[in-house]
């Protein structure tokens, strides 16, 4: 197993990406994966016998789980991250990780395989009512499903501070064009696929509850703190709201 804490990036991985995402690319794995660890160990998703990383994206998450876990598997739909993920685990020497190209609404594994499920800033690009029966399908029973994913709070955020933007990518206009994609569907019960649409805390436990999930816990992204380390202190990336709306917001829930 990989034990390394810094990821090498050869330039040649960069080529092909767009600048958004070759800057988010060099955003998550800067400073290594040692806030990742410290983060599942928080919440407890660690020492699993197989993990699943749902919306990997470059899978930072996906190795500081391989560390963490006896097997790592990251899936996403995007097929030249995953493929940058992939090089990324065999450049830097990690055995115990798969990285697959797949939509959360149809996972390609069967019935409870995964004794947990991590998926971070991901729900909300998906119609998350069919992708938590999905999870429940998958995960086994007594397994921890660990969400976190974007309140109101967030996009107004975008919409005002116009965080990183790129040639490629406007915060603003993508916190914009959420707050649409959710009135839309609100109105006319539509169900879209493409773009981003605002949770709120109490949606996100009424459908996992809808699923069959218990909500154990649930609080501002970076402070639940379920782990058997109880010493490990809270370690927000964004405040708990923005001119009082709900941000980022993070759920542990289990399957029964
Ligand atoms: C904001 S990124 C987060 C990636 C990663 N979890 C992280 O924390 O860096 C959202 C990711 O979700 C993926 N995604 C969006 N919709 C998806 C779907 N329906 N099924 C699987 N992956 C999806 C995107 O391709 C993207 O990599």
């Amino acid at each position: 197993m990989s034990e390394t804490n810094e990821i090498e990036i050869p330039d040649q991985l960069l080529n092909h990406l767009g600048v958004n995402d070759t800057g988010f690319l060099r955003r998550v794995y800067s400073g290594g994966l040692d806030k990742y660890k410290k983060h599942l160990t928080r919440i407890g998703f660690v020492e699993k016998q197989r993990i699943l990383d749902a919306g990997c994206g470059f899978g930072q998450w996906t190795l500081a789980m391989a560390q963490t876990s006896k097997q790592a598997i990251g899936i996403d739909i995007n097929s030249e991250r995953v493929s940058v993920a992939l090089q990324l685990a065999s450049i830097n020497g990690f055995k115990n990780v798969e990285f697959r190209q797949a939509t959360l609404e149809k996972v390609p594994y069967p019935e409870e395989t995964f004794d947990a499920i991590f998926c971070y800033s991901v729900v909300y690009l998906t119609d998350y009512h069919k992708v938590f029966k999905e999870f429940f399908r998958i995960l086994k029973k007594g397994g921890d499903l660990y969400i976190c994913t974007n309140g109101p709070g967030w996009y107004l955020y975008n919409i005002i501070a116009n965080p990183n933007p790129s040639i490629d990518f406007c915060p603003r206009w993508y916190g914009l064009q959420t707050f649409w994609n959710t009135l839309i569907r609100k109105r006319n019960g539509l169900s879209p696929r493409t773009g981003a649409r605002v949770m709120t805390p109490s949606t996100t436990r009424r459908t996992l509850h809808k699923s069959g999930f218990e909500v154990a816990a649930l609080g501002a992204e970076g402070t639940l703190a379920i782990g058997d380390d109880q010493t490990l202190s809270p370690s927000p990336n964004y405040g708990g709201t923005y001119m009082g709306l709900v941000n980022v917001f993070e759920v542990i829930a289990r399957k029964p």
